[in-house]
């Protein structure tokens, strides 16, 4: 038998775990979400969801991977036994990875799009209709989307073909840190943008009066997405680690870092969206169409907006290839197939699944699916609100009640350091985490 492969060193996870986590949801999704549920209390439940629900279940996919040692169905069967209904959960988390490649790839190709564009200069002195339009001339030409969302598979497929070392961890450590100065550079320039101050109200005062039932529960779910749990991705992951790492302390470090990453976007977003006097709110178009209008006026607009879509591609990026990463692992560890004959099959399955997301936008905008979902619309409903929050809350209750590991091996794999941390795991694994998805989970299907 080879050696399974592992990371060469604990940063080298800390960056790869993190690279998946901050990605579209941190950048394009949470300043958005935040500006349409109130801003200050919506943050605030989000870390609390981050504290209570987030870091637990990332801890137990980490230690499904580390004992399990395997891919996510793989592990569960390793643990749990062969014929196990839990290798289900494996099974649906493999896929759910898979369809969310597919058309998060269809976003991702936006950013590459928006790169080149603001490189060009198209956003240069553009009005705010000229914006708009060249975001709807995106959406409705094909094959332009077809072009960059085939790009950026195939850098997400370059990246996971030369496998978890070589590939996956030194590509993180270029990313991440790239993401973070860019990321440092547009904060600085949003401090000095006038709007600064109202921002830091905006994202960090809290009136709870603002705070719906459905914004509680959007920031429960966001923190599931921003955290990449339920996909399968920190169990994989987590199978690469050496035994004595402490994962607690891992998944500390990275909740710690996609946090911060998706206020430091807040911080670099909300202050120029409030300087232009635009709405915080305005929902998905927000990064494509109105920070484009910022940029168009300020000076070095061109080379802002070109610093603001590598940030979101790069950060797209280093999520995309986790999902591949997820899917690859389980036909190379299940099905002894080669790292590169996986990645290029998968990564051509996601780009075929994604054309029908892709055609949602123009071609086939007319299919809609239980009213008017467009398919697009379906698949990210149901990654995001149900599969997503569902494997985790699988994730929860095996970790916390049926897995076979006496509690002082799960206690010393999971936290060397502190006795307090055992405990409390427990609990919130045992009970508050499955409580808190499964009310999230009751709301999505509209009952509460
Ligand atoms: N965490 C990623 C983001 O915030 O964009 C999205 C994501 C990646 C979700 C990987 C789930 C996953 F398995």
């Amino acid at each position: 038998m080879t050696q399974r492969s592992q990371w060469a060193s604990r940063l080298g996870f800390i960056l790869a775990a993190s690279g998946s986590s901050i990605g579209l949801g941190n950048i394009w999704k949470f300043p958005y979400v935040a500006g349409q549920n109130g801003g200050g209390a919506f943050v605030l439940v989000y870390l609390v969801s981050i504290l209570l629900v987030g870091i637990p279940i990332m801890m137990a996919e980490f230690l499904l991977g580390r004992e399990g040692g395997k891919d996510a169905i793989g592990s569960f069967a390793r643990l749990a036994g062969k014929n196990s209904p839990w290798c289900l959960v494996g099974g649906t988390s493999v896929i759910a990875a898979f369809i969310l490649l597919s058309f998060y790839a269809v976003v991702a190709g936006w950013c590459f799009d928006y790169v080149v564009k603001s490189a060009a200069g198209t956003l240069q002195h553009a009005s705010p209709e000229q914006i708009s339009a060249l975001f709807s001339d995106l959406l409705s030409s094909p094959g332009q989307m077809i072009f960059w969302q085939a790009c950026f598979l195939m850098a997400t497929a370059a990246i996971v073909s030369c496998g978890i070392q070589h590939g996956i961890e030194r590509w993180s450590k270029i990313l991440m840190p790239l993401l973070f100065l860019l990321l440092l550079y547009l904060f600085v320039h949003g401090l000095f943008s006038g709007g600064a101050g109202r921002a830091a109200q905006f994202l960090f005062s809290a009136d709870f009066s603002l705070l719906t039932p459905q914004s509680l529960l959007a920031a429960v779910g966001h923190s599931f997405f921003t955290l990449s749990l339920g996909a399968g991705v920190m169990i994989t992951y987590g199978s690469y680690l050496d035994r004595q790492a402490d994962l607690f302390s891992m998944a500390i470090k990275v909740s710690a870092l996609d946090t911060m990453v998706a206020l430091l976007a807040g911080m670099a977003i909300f202050p120029v969206v409030f300087s232009a006097g635009l709405d915080p709110g305005a929902g998905p178009g927000l990064v494509f169409q109105t920070i484009p209008i910022v940029f168009s006026s300020a000076p070095m607009g061109w080379l802002l907006a070109v610093v603001f879509f590598l940030l979101l591609a790069f950060a797209a990026l280093s999520s995309s290839i986790s999902m591949l990463e997820v899917s690859v692992a389980w036909l190379v560890d299940e099905k002894q197939w080669s790292r590169f004959k996986s990645t290029t099959l998968l990564s051509l399955g996601a780009f075929l699944l994604g054309l029908p997301s892709l055609f949602s936008f123009n071609l086939w905008h007319d299919v809609t699916f239980f009213g008017s979902l467009t398919f697009f619309d379906l698949c990210d409903k149901l990654i995001t609100s149900y599969m997503l929050p569902l494997g985790g809350m699988a994730v929860a209750v095996y970790s916390g009640w049926f897995l076979k590991r006496s509690s002082s091996q799960c206690r010393q794999s999971l936290c060397c350091a502190q006795s307090w941390i055992y405990p409390l795991w427990s609990i919130l694994i045992r009970f508050v985490a499955p409580v808190a998805v499964a009310i999230v989970f009751i709301q999505q299907l509209g009952v509460i």
